[in-house]
């Protein structure tokens, strides 16, 4: 199982598409939203004009997504869900995006929320630990935080665009960033082609 958390930086799409190709992999998704990050899909996905319910309702209209029935959904003040514990087994746990006060929390030790605890506990697991930092330009704070998530093993990846695959539409730069995290993850995935396969 893999652990999704989408905080309220700018782009939960690229979470959210992160989720479905999870589940059309098959493989169990456990999907944290924080509530900034409600409010951003409203804002950003919804056009305000509907307010997010649950990821599964807006996976089902979005209509990409596969097997959603492998999905769970928990609340970001629920600290008796299974990932508060690191008894509870997931692989990896996925930040995406992830703002900077999350990232401040995490590489802080403030487990004030559910996706703040899970990602201390799969530090303190060992367990795979990603995060896709959203803001820009960046002050001496954020890099600094960045720079203590380096020193403790949390992998980065930036949401930014490779243009040598060139990219043709927004959704071809989301699956850049999200085929970067399968990378990680070790999955196969088809959204974009590696180096070297493509022709000239
Ligand atoms: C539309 C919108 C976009 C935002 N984008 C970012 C962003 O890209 N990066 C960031 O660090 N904060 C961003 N914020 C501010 C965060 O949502 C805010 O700091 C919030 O407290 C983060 O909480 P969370 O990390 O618990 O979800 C944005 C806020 C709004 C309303």
């Amino acid at each position: 199982m893999i652990v999704v958390a989408i905080s309220g930086a700018s782009g939960p799409i690229i979470g959210i598409r992160l989720i479905e190709e999870l589940l059309n992999s098959k493989e169990r998704v456990a999907a944290i939203v924080s509530q900034p990050a409600g409010q951003i899909i409203e804002y950003e996905m919804l056009f305000g004009k509907e307010p997010f319910s649950s990821l599964k309702a807006l996976l089902e209209k979005r209509d990409i997504a596969k097997n959603i029935d492998l999905l769970s959904e928990y609340k970001n003040n629920d600290f008796f869900a299974p990932m508060a514990s690191g008894s509870a087994e997931f692989e990896a746990m996925v930040v995406i995006p992830c703002s900077m006060k999350t990232l401040s929390a995490i590489v802080h030790g403030y487990a004030d929320s559910l996706m703040n605890r899970a990602c201390d506990v799969a530090l303190k697991e060992k367990r795979r630990c990603i995060i896709v930092p959203r803001e820009t330009p960046l002050s001496v704070i954020h890099t600094e935080n960045l720079h203590k998530a380096a020193l403790a093993g949390i992998e980065i990846v930036l949401p930014v665009p490779g243009f040598y695959t060139r990219p043709e539409s927004l959704d071809d730069v989301i699956d850049f960033v999200v085929g970067k995290v399968l990378n990680l993850l070790g999955r196969k995935h088809n959204l974009f082609e590696s180096w070297g396969k493509k022709k000239i």
